[in-house]
């Protein structure tokens, strides 16, 4: 039996288990909401590729979630936010929302200097300096790409004194322009969370674009009556590659165990094509 528009899942999608600090912030605002997540960890990290990629592994992506029943997209990374939400908002039917205006709109109600770390694509797109300065022109923006991370995060490094060390070189240039805000332009860095704060002075607010996305997802089901009435279905967790990997990570930030699936996107990229020509 198929479900209803508004009994359908909400799709999460990131290249490896940043997305979950989205999905924690669903579970916590939105608890009613059934969830897709999908990991798409056989092509991390994303941070290092070019926009062509991004545009082809995001298109894979939604063409699979175009057969999977649900009703909005949140793309739960920001370098697919950041180089390909424009281009495939064009492309699809289905709502979709990304993470750069939210986090922009919350950075510029906190001060004026306002620093970005995130992937090197994401910090070499502009992405936020745009955003924010098209809200407010007389923002600065400081922007450090910091390729580390995500592997460190992925490989369960995060407690390492070297992880410390590094965060300390990234974020020296940002604290040297006595940043107000820190935006955390990658949905993997909250799992640095502890790092960050043990590092930045009190003053320093950080901004979590997962936090600010997700009240714009409420915000736009309320608007588009796409909100669940029923209890929520199980969360299903889908990966295109390692399922270990995945869970033991995905355990320890979710509290459970999820149970995961895995995916094979371009297979069923190419199946939903000869459907269609069929
Ligand atoms: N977590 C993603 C982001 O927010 C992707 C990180 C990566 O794969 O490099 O940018």
């Amino acid at each position: 039996m198929s479900l209803s528009k508004q009994n359908q899942r909400i799709a999460l999608f990131d290249s490896g288990v940043g997305g979950l600090t989205v999905l924690r912030e669903v579970y916590r605002q939105l608890p009613k909401e059934s969830v897709l997540y999908f990991a798409d960890n056989a092509r991390l990290p994303y941070g290092i590729r070019s926009q062509a990629e991004i545009i082809e592994f995001v298109r894979e992506i939604m063409t699979w979630l175009g057969t999977q029943d649900v009703k909005m997209v949140v793309m739960a990374c920001n370098t697919s936010s950041a180089l390909a939400l424009e281009t495939i908002r064009a492309e699809y039917d289905i709502p979709i929302l990304g993470l750069i205006l939210p986090g922009a709109r919350a950075a510029v109600n906190i001060g004026r200097r306002i620093g970005v770390i995130a992937t090197p694509a994401t910090a070499a797109s502009n992405a936020y300096r745009y955003a924010i300065q098209e809200i407010d022109p007389t923002t600065q923006v400081w922007q450090v790409g910091c390729p580390e991370f995500v592997p460190i995060i992925e490989n369960n490094e995060v407690d390492s004194p070297y992880t410390r060390e590094i965060a300390e070189q990234y974020l020296a240039p940002l604290l040297e322009k006595q940043i107000d805000s820190l935006i955390y332009g990658c949905t993997h860095y909250r799992h640095l969370e502890r790092v960050f704060k043990s590092i930045l002075p009190t003053n320093v607010a950080i901004i979590d674009p997962a936090t600010h996305v997700v009240a714009a997802l409420d915000q736009e089901l309320e608007l588009l009556a796409l909100k669940n009435d029923r209890s929520p279905l199980e969360t299903r967790f889908c990966v295109s590659g390692s399922i270990d990997q995945f869970t033991r990570i995905g355990k320890e930030w979710l509290g459970f165990t999820p149970e995961v699936e895995q995916i094979y996107l371009k297979k069923i990229a190419t199946v939903a094509a000869l459907q269609d020509e069929g």
